[in-house]
């Protein structure tokens, strides 16, 4: 069994990200923890909570709308990892996620904001700290089966996504009035398909030892991601998050915990997507190498873009 080391996450402040940390903070086996959120009461809360249960942790302040910011937690935790104050990184969760409501919305860098801190934000992290991780390491990125239509998606009107150049995806929505609610899932749905050809290009190109995972937590209703819809639209979720079978971060969070730390997950690479407990091959559509290569680029002319106009 391989030493848990420390396990960065991003969007430990709540839901899936809450439910996560405190999941690994409980076992006996604990890895230390660098939380990776907006500053404030709800990341120390749970830094808070974690450490109540025998955990060595450091809040790391952080608006992944922000690739400055994303930086600068970055050297945060170099500092840390060189200073020994946590034991070697083994693991990188890259949690964090937004379903902007408004397209037009852009990040700090001027990027669409759900394309911004879905994908390139985590891309900043994850470049930034491959040269960090003590191998065996494990990175999870967080996948979304929306990418796809099926008959449940389709009748609850969840979009899929509508691929397009990576440069595009990332140019915030023109225009007087939002464009609604059907624009923002797919937006959301494009940020979760480019997550799953990042990771397969991730694989190829990060170092021997350093595994690439997807994981996909089930439909939770009701949790922050739709914080943007109409209070109608909310409402809804919130009482679908009620409905007993369906998905919720306190039963997701300790199987996100178990991707990041558990033998079973050991061997898992190449981006492989898995679904709650089960090993999931994904549609034609999320295996591109062309467009997995494109992205690659686009991601990283972006990332330079942004670090060029500070
Ligand atoms: N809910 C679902 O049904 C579902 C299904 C499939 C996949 N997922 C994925 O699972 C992950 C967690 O989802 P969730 O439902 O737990 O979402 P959530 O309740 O909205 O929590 C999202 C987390 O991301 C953080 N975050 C968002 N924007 C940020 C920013 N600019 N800077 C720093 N942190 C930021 C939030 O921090 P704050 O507390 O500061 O806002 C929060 O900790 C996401 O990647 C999501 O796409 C969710």
């Amino acid at each position: 069994m391989t030493e848990p080391g420390t396990v960065l996450i991003t969007g430990p402040t709540r839901n899936l990200g809450r439910h996560a940390v405190l999941a690994m903070a409980g076992r006996p086996r604990r890895p230390d923890l660098l939380l990776v959120g907006r500053a404030g009461r709800d990341l120390t809360a749970v830094a808070g909570e974690a450490r109540a249960r025998g955990a060595v942790v450091h809040e790391i302040g952080c608006d992944l709308s922000r690739l400055a910011d994303v930086r600068a937690a970055v050297a945060t935790a170099r500092d840390l990892l060189a200073a020994g104050a946590v034991r070697p990184l083994r693991a990188l969760v890259a949690n964090a996620g937004v379903m902007s409501p408004d397209t037009r919305r852009a990040s700090a860098d001027g990027y669409e904001m759900t394309f911004a801190v879905n994908h390139l934000a985590h891309a900043r992290l994850i470049g930034d700290l491959l040269a960090s991780f003590t191998t065996p390491a494990r990175i999870v990125l967080l996948g979304s089966n929306t990418y796809h239509a099926n008959f449940w998606r389709r009748l609850l009107g969840v979009p899929e996504a509508e691929w397009a150049d990576p440069v595009e995806l990332a140019r915030p929505a023109t225009g007087e009035r939002p464009p609604g609610l059907a624009a923002s899932g797919v937006a959301y749905s494009n940020a979760k398909l480019a997550i799953l050809y990042y990771a397969h290009e991730l694989q190829r190109r990060a170092g021997a030892g350093i595994n690439v995972s997807v994981f996909e937590p089930g439909w939770m209703p009701g949790t922050a991601l739709g914080r943007g819809a109409p209070r109608a639209v909310q409402a809804m979720s919130r009482a679908l998050g009620r409905v007993p079978g369906v998905s919720t971060p306190r039963r997701s969070g300790p199987l996100l915990a178990a991707m990041a730390l558990d033998d079973r997950w050991a061997h898992v690479r190449d981006g492989a997507f898995v679904v709650k407990t089960r090993l999931t091959e994904v549609r034609p559509v999320a295996r591109d190498q062309e467009r997995e290569r494109r992205l690659w680029e686009a991601t990283a002319e972006l990332l330079d873009r942004a670090g060029a106009s500070r």
